[in-house]
């Protein structure tokens, strides 16, 4: 009997199609769902990731709520191209204290994953109140506002609350210090032994370059100025063939 004979069987026979078809569907689903099992073991650890400090994550939050993820990914991917033009190409785990992640795939404006440290404090500010004043072919909006809103530190314990009840792990000690630590960050003259202790490789400055107060320019900045700078890239260069 051929194959497509025995399959004339199963077609005349409702109780044996529907009996087949649940085994195919079972082994379909196991299939797609077993791996997500062992999903942790798939995010591959490296060195250097670290929570977001308190100031980052406020930056972090007025990023997600002005949109940015709109016209921006953060997100390189794994080809020649992109890691030539952006650094090395994104690891699963340098967004495993996202929460919600912002890779995001429309690109108006370019990547922002490793945009960290290419760019002065100053060129930030000045490009986040008039884009077309540094790049002047540039359709970015502008948010001028955000050097004049003073920054809402209160609600920043909550917010490491929150995150730690998803995963990130973040300690009793950073949360009772939430607001100093975000005051310090931005301070140049603070005493920033205990942030830094908390947050390794924090970078402080006077992000937004008011001296008069912390504003939302100050958390933006601090967040840009962070990413894709946690993981030293140096070791993996001879790894992965692209650079
Ligand atoms: C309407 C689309 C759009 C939105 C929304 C937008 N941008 Fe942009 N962005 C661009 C474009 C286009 C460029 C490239 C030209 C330039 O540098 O201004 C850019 C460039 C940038 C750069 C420089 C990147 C580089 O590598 O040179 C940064 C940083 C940046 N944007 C941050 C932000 C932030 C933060 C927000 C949200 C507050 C934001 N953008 C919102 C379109 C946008």
């Amino acid at each position: 009997m051929s194959i497509l004979k025995k399959h004339s069987k199963l077609e005349k026979n409702a109780t044996l199609l529907l009996v087949a078809s649940l085994i195919v569907v079972t082994i379909g689903g196991i299939v797609e769902i077993a791996p997500l099992f062992y999903l942790q073991n798939t995010v591959e650890k490296v060195d250097g990731m670290r929570p977001y400090t308190p100031l980052e994550l406020a930056g972090r939050n007025i990023y997600v709520r002005e949109g940015c993820y709109a016209c921006h990914s953060q997100m390189i991917r794994p080809f020649r191209d992109e890691v030539e033009r952006y650094g090395h190409y994104s690891l699963a785990a340098e967004s495993m204290y996202d929460h919600s992640f912002q890779w995001g795939s429309k690109r108006t404006g370019p990547d922002l994953a490793r945009v960290g440290q290419r760019y002065s404090n100053e060129w930030h500010v000045q490009h986040l109140i008039e884009p077309r004043s540094v790049v002047p072919e540039s359709v970015m909006p502008s948010y001028a506002f955000l050097k004049d809103t003073p920054l809402d530190t209160e609600g920043l314990a909550a917010h490491l609350v929150a995150n730690r009840r998803v995963g990130v792990p973040y300690t009793d000690e950073m949360i009772a210090h939430a607001e100093a630590d975000a005051k310090a960050q931005a301070n140049p003259d603070a005493d920033t032994r205990g942030l830094e202790a908390r947050y390794p490789k924090v970078k402080v400055a006077n992000f937004g370059g008011d001296k008069r107060q912390l504003t939302e320019m100050d958390a933006l900045v601090a967040y840009l100025q962070m990413l894709g700078t946690l993981v030293d890239f140096s070791t993996y260069k001879e790894a992965d063939g692209y650079r």
